[in-house]
């Protein structure tokens, strides 16, 4: 695992992806190396740093990317930051995803700002994986989507929800998550999204024993030090807390208690 530090990337390009959507991709070797699911803390005026999971990993020209929703002050200034500037970042945080069994038909699911790190992992491991490779992406709205065309680009089984039916099938991910999850009873299933996204996916999958999800936290410190991210797990003795930046954000869907 790539140790974390305060970085201060070189940014290569911003550029807007899907209605209040912004992907940047940052010049670094020691962030490119980073593992799919770990995420970066951006620092922003005035405020705590702000985490940002990682969209892209290009180790060939040393380039991580991050895809963000302006939601309030930090991510509105971070997409107004030029090209060519320095951003810092401390990074790459966190425990990200596991390698995928390569003989096992493995399941991404996207919701919202939870499509980036997934596109990460397959970016990563999808050459090593021989089994099918399936993707499920949704967002509330078609002009919230983001990153269709990059998984599209990799895998030919990639399934779009939107919550209208903007585009793709009408409903969430969970529809499809489920038809899949009976053809593939031995699969492995990746996920990124919304808590209660998250929390269905881990009920309508129990049992399934290689079932990550990457979840999001309110955080402080981004390190360990402060506790502003725990949830709650299962622990040898009966539930424990666990820090989301640092023991996560990826966990075993059966670690968890919801
Ligand atoms: C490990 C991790 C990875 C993340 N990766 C991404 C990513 O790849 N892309 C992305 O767009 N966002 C991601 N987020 C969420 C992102 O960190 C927040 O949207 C951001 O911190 C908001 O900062 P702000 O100053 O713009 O908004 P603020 O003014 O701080 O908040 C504006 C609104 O966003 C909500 N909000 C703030 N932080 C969070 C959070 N952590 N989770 C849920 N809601 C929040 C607030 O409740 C409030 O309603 C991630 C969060 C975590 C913990
Ligand atoms: S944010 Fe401080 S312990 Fe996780």
């Amino acid at each position: 695992m790539t140790q974390p530090a305060i970085v201060k990337a070189k940014i290569h390009s911003v550029r807007p992806v899907a209605v209040g959507h912004f992907e940047m991709l940052l010049e670094s070797s020691q962030l490119a190396a980073a593992d799919p699911g770990q995420f970066v803390h951006v620092r922003t005026p005035g405020t705590l740093r702000r985490p940002i999971s990682f969209s892209r990993l290009d180790r060939v020209h040393g380039r991580a990317g991050i895809l963000w929703q302006v939601v309030g002050a930090g991510t509105g200034w971070l997409s107004q930051q030029p090209t060519g500037g320095r951003l810092d970042v401390l990074g790459p945080l966190g425990r990200g995803f596991p390698a995928p069994e390569a003989d096992r038909p493995w399941c991404l699911i996207g919701g919202g700002v939870g499509i980036p790190p997934l596109f990460a992992a397959l970016q990563i491991w999808g050459d090593s994986v021989r089994a099918p490779i399936t993707a499920v992406l949704g967002a509330r709205r078609g002009d919230l989507l983001v990153m269709v065309d990059d998984f599209r680009n990799r895998i030919g089984d990639v399934q779009v929800t939107t919550d209208d039916g903007s585009q793709g099938g009408q409903g969430t991910v969970l529809g499809p998550l489920a038809h899949w999850r009976a053809r593939h009873p031995n699969g492995q299933i990746y996920a990124c999204g919304p808590t209660p996204m998250l929390a269905e996916v881990a009920q309508l999958c129990r049992g399934v024993e290689r079932v990550y999800l990457a979840l999001e936290q309110r955080m402080g410190c981004g390190v360990g030090a402060c506790l502003a991210c725990v949830v709650l797990a299962q622990g040898k003795q009966g539930p424990e807390w666990r820090r989301v930046c640092h023991d996560g954000p990826v966990f075993a869907a059966k670690e968890l208690v919801w």
